[in-house]
């Protein structure tokens, strides 16, 4: 793991967004993974502004979202798909038919599952995925006890992470308690993989992810053993880190 901590929010933001760039503009049909939640709220702004300034094209780049709450349909406000519509697809030049997510309303889970799954294998597989990490350690919705083979699968939300989104909801109940998500192990399959921490609260994970044991009780931890992951964090998240970077 190559780990690079920055001043501030801003800095980790235009970092993060730096290396994609650099990725599409090795490889403009890149497969890219991505993720919802704050933390990559100012990597996706700067990606916009590199579509609308600097021309960075996203017409042949194809991306997977990491994951989706069940219950939620594609257009509620909520739901993973319409943020990602909001916070990115809408401001730049990627096609529709390129952008997969999990969906939230599903018949059989078990075969969209399974479907997910091939639709990234037959795209060749995932070139660069980028991360944010759970209070908790998880990636994806892989909370605390998921098993590191895991794949695409149906999970049970942690209470703490019920806490911690209820932030997006008007009450903690309106909180989903399931979500479809790529597993560790499909994360973990990714050739390259960017994780972004943020803030004083996202400390301890860090701490427990990079210098802990590789475990299933904080599963960014495999990403210890994984060959190409760079780590980019602000001060704040570093903070409870031991090891010199
Ligand atoms: C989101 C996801 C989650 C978040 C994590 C951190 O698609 O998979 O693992 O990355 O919960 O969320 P934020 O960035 O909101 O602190």
């Amino acid at each position: 793991m190559k780990v690079i901590i920055k001043e501030n929010y801003e800095e980790l933001s235009k970092e993060a967004a730096e290396i994609i760039k650099e990725a599409i503009q090795k490889k403009p049909n890149l497969v890219l993974g991505l993720a919802t939640g704050s933390t990559p709220l100012g990597c996706y702004q700067e990606l916009i502004r590199l579509y609308q300034k600097e021309g960075l094209d996203f017409s042949k780049v194809i991306i997977f979202n990491l994951d989706e709450y069940l219950g939620l349909s594609a257009d509620h406000p909520q739901s993973y798909n319409y943020f990602m519509q909001e916070n990115l697809l809408n401001h730049i030049n990627v096609k529709q038919e390129n952008f997969h997510i999990p969906l939230g309303i599903i018949k059989n889970i078990e075969k969209f599952c399974q479907e997910y799954e091939e639709e990234i294998k037959k795209a060749g597989g995932i070139d660069l995925q980028l991360l944010g990490i759970g209070s908790d350690g998880h990636i994806g919705f892989n909370e605390p006890g998921t098993p590191l083979n895991s794949r695409t699968h149906l999970a049970k939300l942690a209470e703490s992470t019920i806490k911690d989104n209820s932030r997006f909801f008007e009450r903690e109940e309106d909180v989903p308690r399931f979500a479809i998500t790529m597993g560790v192990q499909t994360i973990f399959e990714a050739k390259k993989i960017v994780l972004l921490a943020s803030g004083e609260n996202k400390a301890d994970a860090v701490a427990k992810a990079l210098e802990g044991p590789i475990t299933p009780q904080i599963t960014a931890s495999i990403l210890q053993k994984h060959p190409d992951t760079i780590v980019i964090l602000d001060q704040a998240a570093a903070s409870k880190l031991k090891g010199k970077y």
